[in-house]
Formats: C-alpha cells, structure tokens, sequence
C-alpha cells in the first residue's frame, strides 16, 4: 500500500467554475484519488478555495457585501456543488483559514532568515479617482508581451506571462475605469527567486518523467528572456494574510498583507492541517504527510492545474519550499491540463458564455457532465465542448453500450431465472476467452490510470463496457435459453458478475452510477479485480440481484437545442 497526497489547483472564490475549470484540476485530481483509493492505497486529498486578492474583494464589492462574508458564503456554495459533482476531497479548505495565516508567515520568516527576502521601496500605481493602490487584477492594459488589451496587472490570460502592473501599456483601473494614475512609492517583499535558480533548476531536471506541456513551461520561466525574476510577495490590500515575520511583527509591512499567489498554494499544507482538526487529531496526522522528516518521505504527491498554473507550482511555490531550508513535501508528478472551449469559442465568465457548474447539475446527474469531460479532457491539446458532442457521447457511451447491457442482462435474468444469480451450467470457451481478454484490459487500464492518461483511460474504460456487449451479443442467452437453459443461466451468471466488475472499474469516472450497479448486484464487495477470474466468479449462485432504475437517459435533440440557446452567454 502506497501512501499517495493529491491537490488539485484551489479555485478562485469568486464565483462558480465553469466546466473547463472543472476539468482543468478538480475533476482529474478525483479521478486518480478515487482510483488510487480504489486500489486499495492511502490517500490523502486536498483542495480549497482560493480567498485572497484582488478577484476576491472586486467580487465582493460587486456584490455589496463584505469580502469576509462574501467569502464565506461562496465557500459553501463551491462546497456545496463540489459534493454535486461528486469530488471527493478528504477537506475542501479555505485560504483564509488561520492554519494558513500562521503558515504563510512562517515561510515568509524562514525566507527572511535565510536572507532570501528584499525589502524594497517600488513604484506602485495609485488611481487619484479611487484614491488607492491598483495591484494585480486593480489593472487592466495591454500586454506587453502579445499585445493582449485586457491583460490584468498580475498576469496575462492570452500568453500566460507573469506581470507587474508597472508593464501593463495603456494601464486603466479596473474599479473605475479612471486613467487618472499616478506612481507612487510603498514598500515591499520581494523573494528572491534569482538566488534560487540553480537550485530550481537542479529540481526540475531530477524530473525526468514529469509530461513535456509541464517543464516546457517551467524551464521556459525559467530561462527566457530575462530568465527568473525576483517575485514581489505582498501587496497593499486589506484582505489577506497580515505580512509578519512568523509570530512577530515585520516593522515598516503594516497594513500590508501577502500576495495570493505566495499564500495560496501553501494552503495545500494548510488545508491537510485544516482537515486534522476538523477530525480532531494532532499536528503528526497532517505532518507525516508534508514533513519528510516526520513520515512524508514515502509519500508521493501528485499536482493537478490548468497549464496556466504552471509557472507558480514549478517555479514560485517550490522556491518558496526549497528557501524555508526545511524537510517539506516537494510535488513528485504534475499533471498540467490545456484549455476547454466552449462551441465554436472560449468559455466566458464574464460574458457568461458556456455551462457553469450549478447550471449543469440543474439539467443532468453529476456522472453525465464527468464521463464527457474526463473522456475528453485536453491533454495533448485544447479541447471542445459542443452539445452535439456531448450528446453523441451520453447517448451511445453511457445509454446504449453500459446503460443498456445492465438493463438487458438484469431483465433477461429476472425474467428467465428469477431475482437470484442462476447457479446452471459451466463457463465455457467463450467466457474464458472473454475472461481473458477483460484481464488484458484491466491491466491497460490500470497502467494507463497510474500514468493518468485521462482520455486514454477513459477509451479503455468504454472499450472494455464494448467487449461485454460484444460477448452478450455472439452468446445470445435469450436464444440460447429456449435450447439450453442451463448453458443461459452460466452466461447470464458471467453477466451478472460483469456488472460488479464494471461497477469497480466505473467507480472512479462514474460514481453514481456504479453505486447503482453495485447495489443492483447486492454487493458491498469493491475489492479490485485483480484477479479477473476470480472476480468474474465473486457473486455466487442464489445471490440476490435486482434489476436498477434506468441507469442513463438519453439526450434529446429538443433538450440539446434549448441548451445550445440558454448557455450562449447572458449569466451574469
Ligand atoms: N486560484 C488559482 C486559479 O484558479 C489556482 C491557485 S492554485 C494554488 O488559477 F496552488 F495556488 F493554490
Ligand atoms: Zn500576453
């Protein structure tokens, strides 16, 4: 049994998340925990909201309320729909959780002993009209590097370069619009991630299987131009982390707190330590799996973002790590996602163009909107949700290959043989041979689910709902019962248990679904299979069956349409 520690990106508190944004880290980052669970491993799976900066107080603002009670209330609706969708968190935390304040604070005073934090008197852009500084998302311009016009202060969305405010050309508050700015000086920490390249650098390398979308974009940072830049990390705002120097003051930082991205990904720590007291244990519950020196050195932690998250977990987040000087988990694997389009554009939040993910529990069940999106997650490259495909691939993945093999089988067999799994007959050459060919599958499958190749998973997964199908359809019980029944009640046996095996092997896409078939089996047993032969013999003669509720409705092609019209753009 492996000990495996899983984050996926924490989600801006701001809103609710599109689709793409659920298929960039959450959704993925459930997958594996679910399945390494399912093999029996120890997991530990963190996530949060990401509470602090500029998107947070702009949104609260907007919505009149706040930025303390804002926060708290869109924690829980992300809470809320997170549990919709079935992810399966070991602590859905906040950022703005003292575990995190305390935590920030104490890396920023290791960095600060270990001289690797500049105090530095900056420029900073203050707006006369709104009578404040303006950084990060405060500013809006254009990029200086690929002429973006709606690039924020802190980053570009088109290139994904990292920014300061100071390089936005045409700059404009994004309170007010007002580009009646000026340049004043206030002081600021600066890491000092120049003095750590080698370092990085060194780090990056050791990471010889870590995909090419991941340290292309690492070593790009890390290297062009320029190369690696000291990183202001606070910011004169009055919602985040207080800037101290571990418990004690930081004269001359006050009434300035940390910048989000320092403390946000250190709530990965924070929130394994939030779930350590919400289930009333003491510090070595969530130490042994971040402290190396504390239990952590045989634990395997795997990273799940978007490709624009890149930079800030192979480079910001592990300086900050590598400066602290002390044992603490690195990230072994990253698993780093392309974008997800919208029919023919981008998903929008602000245009309100595409399906967010409240709007998408209200029309379908949770596994609908997983299996499409996990099988066809952007890995290689950006990928396209369109209804038409979305509705091809429920209809015939989910309705007439898994859905209906369930509900013929369970059908045929009550008819036939009653309510219990029927005990005739022998499993002759081709349930081996269906047997065989399942086992060499399962193991394809496995293999591909550790190296989480999502979609090609998810093809072997339907691939092996396919050959169940395809041996029902050549072993015909329902002719081959009026002949030999006791030669249909062994088919139907190797049916019935097919059923548990694919509630197994569903569970981590589909979990809702394969609870339904496994109930239907009246099973509660999901060892892995392992053992393909065996397990194709787990449900034994006089077992009870049922036949479940139609497990997959089909799309309709008036369904499809209204929401083709109604998700075009116009939430606000
Ligand atoms: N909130 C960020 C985003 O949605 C992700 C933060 S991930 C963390 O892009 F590592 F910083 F926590
Ligand atoms: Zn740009």
């Amino acid at each position: 049994m492996a000990r495996i520690l899983i984050t996926s990106a924490i989600p801006y508190i701001n809103g609710i998340k599109h689709l793409g944004n659920l298929v960039g880290s959450q959704l993925p980052a459930d997958l594996f925990a679910r399945y390494m669970r399912a093999r029996g491993h120890e997991v530990m799976f963190i996530c949060a909201t990401d509470e602090h900066g500029t998107p947070a107080e702009l949104a609260a603002a907007k919505a009149g309320k706040p930025v303390e009670e804002y926060c708290a209330e869109m924690h829980d609706v992300q809470a809320e729909i997170a549990r919709g969708f079935r992810l399966s968190f070991d602590h859905f935390g906040r950022s703005s959780s003292q575990r995190n304040h305390r935590l920030t604070q104490h890396f920023a005073g290791r960095l600060a002993e270990n001289g690797l934090i500049d105090e530095v008197l900056e420029k900073q852009v203050f707006s006369i009209d709104d009578n404040r500084f303006l950084p990060d998302r405060y500013i809006t311009g254009t990029c200086p590097n690929c002429g973006n016009t709606s690039a924020r202060g802190d980053q570009c969305e088109e290139c994904t370069k990292q920014l300061d405010p100071t390089d936005l050309i045409n700059p404009r508050s994004s309170i007010s619009g007002s580009t009646n700015l000026e340049v004043r000086e206030t002081k600021h920490l600066y890491l000092k991630q120049r003095a750590l390249k080698d370092k990085l650098e060194a780090w990056i390398d050791s990471k010889t299987d870590w995909p090419i979308l991941t340290t292309s974009i690492a070593k790009k940072w890390l290297n062009d131009g320029e190369g690696l830049q000291d990183r202001g990390i606070t910011r004169d705002l009055y919602w985040g982390i207080p800037v101290k120097k571990g418990d004690q003051p930081w004269p001359g930082m006050e009434g300035k707190v940390f910048y989000v991205w320092f403390d946000a990904p250190i709530e990965y720590i924070a929130g394994t330590a939030e779930w350590a007291d919400a289930n009333g244990k003491d510090d070595s519950a969530w130490e042994r799996w971040w402290r190396t020196d504390k239990g952590a050195s045989d634990v395997t932690y795997y990273q799940f973002m978007g490709k624009d998250n890149v930079p800030f977990h192979t480079l910001s987040f592990p300086a900050t790590i590598l400066g602290s000087g002390e044992p603490w988990k690195m990230v072994d694997y990253l698993k780093s996602f392309n974008y997800l389009n919208y029919d023919g554009g981008q998903f929008s939040t602000s245009q309100g163009r595409g399906v967010f993910m409240d709007q998408a529990l209200s029309i379908l069940p949770a596994d609908y909107w997983r299996w499409w999106l996990l099988s066809h997650a952007p890995e290689s490259s950006d990928s396209e949700f369109t209804w038409e495909n979305f509705q091809a691939s429920v209809n015939k993945d989910l309705a007439d290959v898994l859905g209906n093999l369930v509900s013929r089988v369970t059908k045929f067999a009550t008819s036939k043989f009653g309510t219990t799994v029927p005990a005739g007959g022998h499993f002759g050459a081709q349930e081996t041979a269906l047997i065989a060919d399942l086992g060499a599958r399962i193991r394809d499958y496995e293999t591909l689910m550790e190296q989480m190749e999502v979609r090609k998973a998810a093809a072997e997964l339907r691939a092996i709902w396919v050959i169940g199908n395809e041996y029902l359809q050549s072993a015909a019980p329902w002719s081959v019962v009026k002949t030999d029944p006791e030669q249909a009640q062994a088919q139907i046996r190797l049916a019935l248990n097919l059923i548990r095996v694919y509630a197994i092997l569903s569970q981590p896409f589909i979990p809702d679904s394969a609870a339904a078939m496994m109930a239907a089996m009246g099973s509660t047993d999901w060892t892995w299979p392992a053992d393909i032969s065996d397990a194709m013999r787990a449900l034994p003669a006089g077992a009870a069956f049922s036949v479940p509720e139609n497990l997959f409705r089909k799309i309709t092609d008036e369904e499809r349409a209204d929401w083709q019209t109604r998700f075009a753009g116009t939430r606000t």
